[in-house]
C-alpha cells in the first residue's frame, strides 16, 4: 500500500501529548480493549502481561484491558476471561506493571454480561444472567431468559462495580473503563427494548441510565473526584446493530447528562465505523464529535482505525488514516482508540509514528487463537 502523504500530518496529530484532568498520556493513541478469552484459569498469567507489553513498548499510550469480570458470580458468562477479583488481582498487578515500566498507562475494562450469562455457565453454576427484565437473549440464542434483578440484585452489582474500582486504584492503575455498550448489561438497562421496567430504574431515557448513574457516584465515592473513569457507551448493540438509544442529539443528551452530572471523566463512543456521521439528519459530526459537543468531556473514538473501509472481513487489509484528518482538524475527538490493527500488530502506533503505516501487519481473523 502506498502510504498516502496525509498521513504523516495525521500521525503528527496523534502523537501530540495530552492531559485529561488528572491523567497524562504520551499521545492519543489506545488499545480498545478486546477480548481475547485466553485465560483459562480467569488469572492474567505470563502471556497476557507480554501481550499488553508489547504494545506499551511500541508507542501505545493508554491501554484499556479486555472486559473483565467485577466480582459478583451474575458477571460471568464467556470462559477464558481474567476475572478482577480475587486472585486475578495479583496476575493483574503484573500486567500493569509492565506497562507501566515500558511509559504507558492503562485501565482495566469492568465488565457485566447481563443476559449473555446462562445458569449452566461457570465459574458458579446455577446463578442466571441479570437484566433489568426478564429477556430471553435472541443474540446468543441461549433458551433461558434472565431474571429480572430485584432491588438486592441491583444494590450488589452497584457495590461489585465500586469495588473493583477500588480495587483497580489500590493496585495503582491509571483509571478505570465501565463497559456500557453493545448490549451487556447496562447497555441493557439504557435500552428500551431491554429495559421495561416501571419502578426507579427504568421509564424515560433519564430512568433508564439511573443504574449506570448509580454505579459512577458508587465509584466515586470510593475513589474519589480525581481518579479517570471512562465510560464506554455504543448506539448499536450486538442483538442489533440498526439499534438507537438516541435519534437525535437531544436524546442523546438526556442519557449523557445525568452521567457527565454522576462523575464520569471520559466518554468512549463506541462505532463501527468512527467517521461515519453521528445523526445523519445532522449534518457530518462524528457520533464522537457529537459525545464532545453535548458534554464538554474528553472523547475516546474508536471503529476501523487502519483497516480497509469494506470493513470487517476475515483478512482486512492496512488503510491510509486519511479518514481522520476531518475529525482530527474539527477536534471531534481527544484519544483514538485502536482495536484490531493493534490486535494484528503490536507495534501498529510506532510504525504510523513513523510513516510506515504501509508496514502494519493486516488483521485476520485467525490471529485470535493466540496472544501474538
Ligand atoms: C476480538 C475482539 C474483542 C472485543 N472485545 C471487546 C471488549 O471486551 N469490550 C469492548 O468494549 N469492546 C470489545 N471489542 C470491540 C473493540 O473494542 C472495538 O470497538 C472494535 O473492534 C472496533 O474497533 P476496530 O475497528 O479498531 O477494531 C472487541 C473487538 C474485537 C475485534
Amino acid at each position: 500500500m502506498q502510504t498516502a502523504s496525509a498521513d504523516k500530518a495525521i500521525a503528527a496529530g496523534l502523537f501530540r501529548p495530552v492531559r485529561l484532568g488528572s491523567l497524562e498520556l504520551r499521545n492519543r493513541i489506545a488499545m480498545a480493549p478486546m477480548s481475547r478469552y485466553l485465560c483459562p484459569d480467569d488469572v492474567p498469567h505470563q502471556g497476557v502481561v507480554d501481550y499488553y507489553r508489547r504494545r506499551a513498548e511500541a508507542d501505545v499510550g493508554l491501554i484499556i484491558t479486555e472486559g473483565t469480570y467485577i466480582g459478583h458470580p451474575s458477571a460471568a458468562s464467556y470462559a477464558g476471561v481474567p476475572h478482577f477479583h480475587g486472585e486475578a488481582l495479583a496476575g493483574w498487578a503484573r500486567v500493569l506493571q509492565a506497562v507501566h515500566a515500558a511509559g504507558g498507562r492503562i485501565f482495566p475494562q469492568l465488565w457485566h454480561t447481563g443476559s449473555f450469562r446462562q445458569s449452566w455457565m461457570g465459574p458458579v453454576k446455577g446463578v442466571p444472567g441479570f437484566g433489568p427484565s426478564e429477556n430471553f437473549n435472541a443474540f446468543t440464542m441461549h433458551p433461558e431468559p434472565t431474571r429480572a434483578m430485584t432491588e438486592a440484585d441491583v444494590e450488589e452489582v452497584i457495590g461489585a462495580y465500586a469495588r473493583a474500582a477500588a480495587d483497580a486504584q489500590a493496585l495503582g492503575f491509571d483509571g478505570v473503563e465501565l463497559h456500557a455498550a453493545h448490549g451487556y448489561l447496562i447497555d441493557e438497562f439504557l435500552w428500551d427494548r431491554t429495559n421495561r421496567r416501571t419502578d426507579r430504574w427504568g421509564g424515560d431515557r433519564r430512568g433508564r441510565t439511573r443504574f449506570a448513574v448509580e454505579i459512577v457516584r458508587a465509584i466515586r465515592g470510593r475513589v474519589g473526584p480525581d481518579f479517570p473513569v471512562s465510560l464506554r457507551w455504543s448506539l448499536w448493540k450486538q442483538q442489533d446493530y440498526q439499534a438507537k438509544l438516541a435519534d437525535t442529539p437531544t436524546q442523546l443528551a438526556e442519557i449523557l447528562e445525568p452521567l457527565v452530572e454522576a462523575g464520569v471523566s471520559i466518554l468512549h463512543t463506541s462505532t463501527r465505523r468512527f467517521w461515519s456521521p453521528g445523526f445523519s439528519d445532522e449534518g457530518d459530526l462524528t457520533l464522537a464529535g457529537w459525545t464532545k459537543k453535548l458534554t464538554g468531556l474528553p472523547v475516546i473514538m474508536v471503529g476501523g482505525a487502519g483497516l480497509d473501509r469494506a470493513g470487517i472481513d476475515v483478512v482486512t487489509q492496512v488503510a491510509s488514516l486519511d479518514v481522520l484528518e476531518k475529525p482530527l482538524r474539527g477536534d471531534e475527538f481527544d484519544i483514538l482508540a485502536v482495536g484490531r490493527a493493534l490486535l494484528a500488530d503490536p507495534e501498529w502506533a510506532r510504525k504510523v509514528g513513523e510513516g510506515r503505516i504501509g508496514d502494519c501487519r493486516p488483521y485476520s481473523r485467525d490471529l485470535l487463537d493466540s496472544l501474538g
